[in-house]
């Protein structure tokens, strides 16, 4: 069966591919969706962000890592897939699952979301403080995968 991961990524965290893993052991595809996310202006452009998840998940099964800038339910369907996999780390990210599952759904309902939650070590983890972290040059090293980190250092 096949499955889509959608997110920003920017950058890729560890709670990111915990929910990776966690999602190759019930998919044997799962393609890696890369919102261009212009509007939210990244830190690093979707061929950096791409890098970073193929880097971090080349030991996974199944995986391809494709940019997006259409909409999510119109890449999964053009995709073959008619799941969509989303990580919950806390109640604070339920509401905005939510809402996001009723605009999917009201799209199309064809297309059902799942939500995995990462381990209880990486629910604190967003792209956000990793990008606060690399603007005032603090440590990362134990918040990304390592391969990721060592593309960080050599942006910085
Ligand atoms: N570990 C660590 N962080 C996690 C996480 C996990 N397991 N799961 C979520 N997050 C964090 C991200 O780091 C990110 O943090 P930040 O806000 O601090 O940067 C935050 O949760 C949400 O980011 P992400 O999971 O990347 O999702 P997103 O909200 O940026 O992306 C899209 C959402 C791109 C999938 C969504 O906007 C979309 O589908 N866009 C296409 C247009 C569309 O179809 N819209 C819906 C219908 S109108």
């Amino acid at each position: 069966m096949k499955a889509i991961y959608s997110g920003t990524f920017d950058p890729i965290t560890n709670g990111h591919l915990d929910i990776i893993e966690r999602a190759s052991k019930i998919f044997d595809t799962i393609i890696i969706a890369v919102a261009t996310s212009s509007s939210k202006k990244p830190m690093f452009d979707i061929s950096q962000r791409v890098e970073m998840i193929e880097k971090a998940s080349v030991n996974i099964n199944g995986i391809s890592v494709v940019a997006f800038d259409n909409l999510l339910v119109d890449f999964a369907r053009d995709n073959g897939a008619n799941t969509i996999i989303r990580g919950i780390r806390s109640v604070g990210d339920f509401e905005y699952e939510q809402s996001m599952d009723y605009a999917n759904s009201s799209l199309d309902n064809s297309i059902e979301s799942i939500y995995l939650m990462p381990k209880l070590k990486y629910s604190y983890i967003s792209s956000s403080l990793v990008r606060t972290l690399i603007e005032f040059n603090g440590k990362i090293s134990h918040l990304v995968p390592l391969e990721v980190n060592k593309l960080l250092e050599s942006y910085r």
